[in-house]
C-alpha cells in the first residue's frame, strides 16, 4: 500500500503520515544501536515509504545526525530531515542555549554532519528564558533567507511563545509530547495550532515504549537508560498505569491490530495535521508502526476509547524535576 502523505500545517512540508523517531539509536534508551543496524533500520523506513526523519544535535550529542547523514545521502531529495538546536554545548543537563550566535553555529555545524545545504525543519528544542522568542524566530528567518532551513519549529512551548514566534517567522511545526497517557496539549495547543496553521509532531507517541504493553512492573531500565530518572516509569507507577495497558490490549485485539497500532492510529485521528514520529530500533517494529496508517478509528471507536481514557487516572509525572523546569508554559 502506498504511504499515507500528510501537510505539516500551512506553511509546513508535505511528509508521511508516520515518521521515524530516530533518538534512541543512539541516545536516551540505553546503550547504542550498532552503526550498520542503525543505518539498515532508516534505510529500510525509506523503502518502506517513510519520508520524515527527526533527530536532534543533543542526541548524542552529535552521533545521532551524523548517522542520519550518513544512512539518507543517498535519499537526501526524497526525505524531509527535521533537527533542533537549543542546549547548551548540545547537553541537555548544561540547560538551554538559544542565543542567536549558538543558532548559527549550530545549524552550520548540523548542515555538514547531515550532508546537506539545507535543513528542511528546523526546531528550537526548548524554549531558552534568556532569549527572547523574537530573536530566535529572527534569526532562523535570516538563515531561511539564506537558504539554510526550509521551515521552522518548536518544542514544547506554551501558547504564548508559539504566537509571538509565529509573528515573527511563520511556524510551521510544533513537536511536543502528545499520546494516549499525555494528552495536556488538547487544551491549549491544539486549538492554538489549528486557528495558526501550523502542524504537530506527537513526540514519544507510543509513550516510550510503555503503550505498547511491551514493559511492564518487571521491566528493568539500565541506568543510562532515561526511563530509570522518569517517576511515570518508576515500578509502582508502571504497575498502576497498567490499566491503559489492559484498555489497548482490548481494543486492539477486537481491531485485529496491535497496541503500538492503535496507539498512533488514535494520534492521527485527532487531526488530519498531526505526524507522530515513533521510535524504534527494530525493522519488525518498524513495519509495525508504520501500517497504523491503514488503521482508522471512526468517531464511535474514538468516543469509547475517551470515555475508557477518562476512567484512568495516569500516575507519575512526564520528567524527573530538571527536565521539567525547561518546559515552557
Ligand atoms: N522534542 C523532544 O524534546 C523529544 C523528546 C523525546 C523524543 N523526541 C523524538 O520523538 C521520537 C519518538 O519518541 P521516543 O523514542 O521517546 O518514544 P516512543 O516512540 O513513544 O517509544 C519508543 C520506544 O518504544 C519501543 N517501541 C517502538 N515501537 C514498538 C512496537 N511496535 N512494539 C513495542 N515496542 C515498541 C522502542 O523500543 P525498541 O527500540 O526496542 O523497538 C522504544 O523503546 C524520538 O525518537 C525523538 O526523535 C523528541
Amino acid at each position: 500500500m502506498a504511504m499515507q502523505k500528510r501537510k505539516l500545517g500551512k506553511n509546513g512540508p508535505e511528509v508521511s503520515a508516520v515518521g521515524l523517531g530516530c533518538m534512541g539509536l543512539t541516545f536516551a534508551y540505553g546503550p547504542a544501536t550498532n552503526k550498520t543496524d542503525a543505518i539498515n533500520l532508516i534505510r529500510k523506513a525509506v523503502e518502506l515509504g517513510v519520508t520524515f526523519f527527526d533527530t536532534a544535535e543533543a542526541y548524542g550529542p552529535y552521533d545521532n545526525e551524523e548517522l542520519l547523514g550518513e544512512a539518507l545521502a543517498p535519499f537526501r531529495n526524497e526525505v524531509v530531515i527535521a533537527t533542533k538546536f537549543g542546549f547548551r554545548e548540545g547537553k541537555p543537563p548544561l540547560g538551554t542555549d538559544s542565543r542567536p550566535s549558538t543558532i548559527r553555529a549550530v545549524a552550520e555545524a548540523a548542515l555538514k554532519r547531515l550532508k546537506t545545504e539545507t535543513i528542511d525543519l528546523l526546531y528550537q528544542h526548548r524554549v531558552d528564558p534568556n532569549v527572547p522568542i523574537e530573536d530566535v524566530a529572527g534569526t532562523v528567518k535570516d538563515l531561511i533567507g539564506e537558504g539554510k532551513v526550509r521551515h521552522f519549529g518548536l518544542s514544547e512551548a506554551g501558547v504564548q511563545t508559539i504566537r509571538r514566534a509565529h509573528a515573527v517567522q511563520p511556524v510551521s511545526a510544533l513537536q511536543s509530547e502528545y499520546s494516549l497517557w499525555w494528552r495536556e496539549p488538547e487544551q491549549e495547543i491544539l486549538p492554538t495550532l489549528e486557528e495558526l496553521g501550523i502542524g504537530f509532531v506527537p513526540f514519544s507517541p507510543l509513550g516510550r515504549g510503555f503503550l505498547t504493553g511491551k514493559i511492564d512492573e518487571h521491566t528493568t531500565f539500565e541506568t543510562t537508560d532515561f526511563r530509570s530518572s522518569v517517576p511515570r516509569f518508576s515500578a509502582e507507577n508502571r504497575r498502576a498505569n497498567q490499566a491503559l495497558v489492559y484498555l489497548l490490549a482490548t481494543i486492539s485485539k477486537r481491531m485485529n491490530a496491535t497496541s503500538a497500532q492503535i496507539a498512533l492510529a488514535w494520534l492521527m485521528a485527532q487531526k488530519p495535521w498531526i505526524v507522530p514520529i515513533p521510535g524504534t530500533t527494530r525493522q519488525s517494529r518498524l513495519a509495525e508502526n508504520i501500517a497504523s496508517t491503514e488503521i482508522v478509528l471512526g468517531p464511535d471507536d474514538l468516543k469509547e476509547i475517551n470515555a475508557a481514557l477518562s476512567a484512568i487516572d495516569i500516575q507519575g509525572a512526564r520528567y524527573a524535576e530538571q527536565a521539567q523546569k525547561m518546559i515552557d508554559r
